[in-house]
């Protein structure tokens, strides 16, 4: 697919080969790590929006049964800067007790987003917990939360596409390109 690449975009960090690549590669691991689970026992969970390609590519190359759920949030903070008061504006439909869940997220910037979802998650009950990150910014850090699949480390630089955003734009590139400073601080 060959898709222009916006003039807010400075340059392509990974390119769809690399995305799909590492992404086959958790599948993998998932894979084994989950064998010989029955479907209703195996609930696979994405954070909307950032996480649904992610998601999709993801489960999608799973060799095992699962079902799908999704949650959303909202961060009270805008544009690129978090505060670390996250809420659920959408929650899971299924059931997550006595289930081994698996949370899918797009990024992990200071780790607010994902230890309010583990805590979270972890007050209910699941026979396990873990989750999968596509991308992290080791930088950014502000809390230690345990990612147990992870796709990339990337530098502390804002991303979009492939699920990503700025402001609701360039989500559905199929590349994760870093966003040029001059669009989210001018
Ligand atoms: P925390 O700081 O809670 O943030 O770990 C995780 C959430 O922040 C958003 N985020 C980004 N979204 N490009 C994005 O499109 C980025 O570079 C970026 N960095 C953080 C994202 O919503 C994630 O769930
Ligand atoms: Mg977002």
């Amino acid at each position: 697919m060959n898709v222009p690449i916006p003039d807010s975009v400075e340059h392509i960090l990974l390119d769809e080969a690399m995305i799909q690549q590492r992404v086959q590669q958790l599948a993998d691991l998932i894979s084994t790590d989950y064998a010989g689970l029955r479907n209703e026992e195996f609930l696979i969970v994405g954070v909307l929006k950032g996480a649904f390609m992610f998601m999709a590519d993801l489960t999608r190359r799973l060799t095992v049964p699962h079902q799908v759920d999704f949650i959303a949030l909202s961060s009270y903070a805008d544009a690129t800067e978090a505060t670390g008061s996250v809420r659920m504006i959408m929650d899971t439909r299924i059931n997550v007790a006595g289930r081994h869940v698996l949370i899918v997220e797009d990024i992990l910037d200071t780790g607010y987003t994902l230890s309010y979802l583990l805590r979270t998650f972890a007050a209910r009950n699941p026979a396990s917990l873990r989750t999968a990150v596509l991308l992290s910014k080791p930088e950014r850090c502000k809390v230690k939360v345990t990612i147990d699949y992870l796709g990339f480390e990337i530098p502390d630089v804002w991303v979009v596409g492939y699920g990503l955003d700025f402001a609701d734009r360039f989500r559905t590139l199929p590349y994760i390109g870093a966003l040029k400073p001059s669009t989210y601080q001018g």
